[in-house]
């Protein structure tokens, strides 16, 4: 598995205690920044890394701001990208089982390091359960074409 990592300001920090769990799995990623604190803006960053993963280039994106809703607003822009916001164990399982979610946000003011790796082990190792919940994601790969 390939993991394209992002930040913007708020969440470089944990992306680099991110980037050190992913060394301790022996788990690839590439970090498409930002790499300091200087402000950025997180669209700038989610675009890069939902676009990595829409392509087919990476198989999962992980993107970090302040809340994980900012970078989840944008990257689900991009056709193709199921980007969930999660800040709980149950939620990271299921936007996985449920969504097949290609793109976990987090929120590096709102979580701690130690929950935001669990969750981040959640979103990589969870299986999708198909079934009816194909059926549903069919319907959002619908929204992406513009046709529903
Ligand atoms: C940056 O101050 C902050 O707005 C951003 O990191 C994020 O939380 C937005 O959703």
């Amino acid at each position: 598995m390939r993991i394209a990592l992002g930040a913007d300001h708020a969440g470089v920090v944990l992306k680099e205690q991110l980037k050190q769990h992913l060394d301790r799995r022996g788990i690839q990623y590439e970090d498409f920044g930002t790499h300091t604190s200087e402000s950025i803006d997180y669209p700038d960053v989610a675009t890069v890394v939902a676009r990595e993963v829409a392509a087919g280039r990476f198989d999962r994106g992980v993107l970090v701001c302040g809340t994980g809703i900012g970078m989840a607003i944008a990257a689900n822009k991009v056709a193709g990208v199921r980007a969930a916001p999660v800040g709980d164990e149950r939620s990271a399982a299921l936007s996985r089982e449920h969504n097949d979610a290609n793109v976990l946000a987090l929120g590096a003011r709102v979580t701690s390091a130690e929950l935001a790796i669990r969750l981040l082990d959640l979103f990589l190792d969870t299986p999708f359960a198909g079934g009816r919940h194909q059926r549903r994601l069919d319907k959002i790969a619908l929204l992406d074409q513009g046709s529903r």
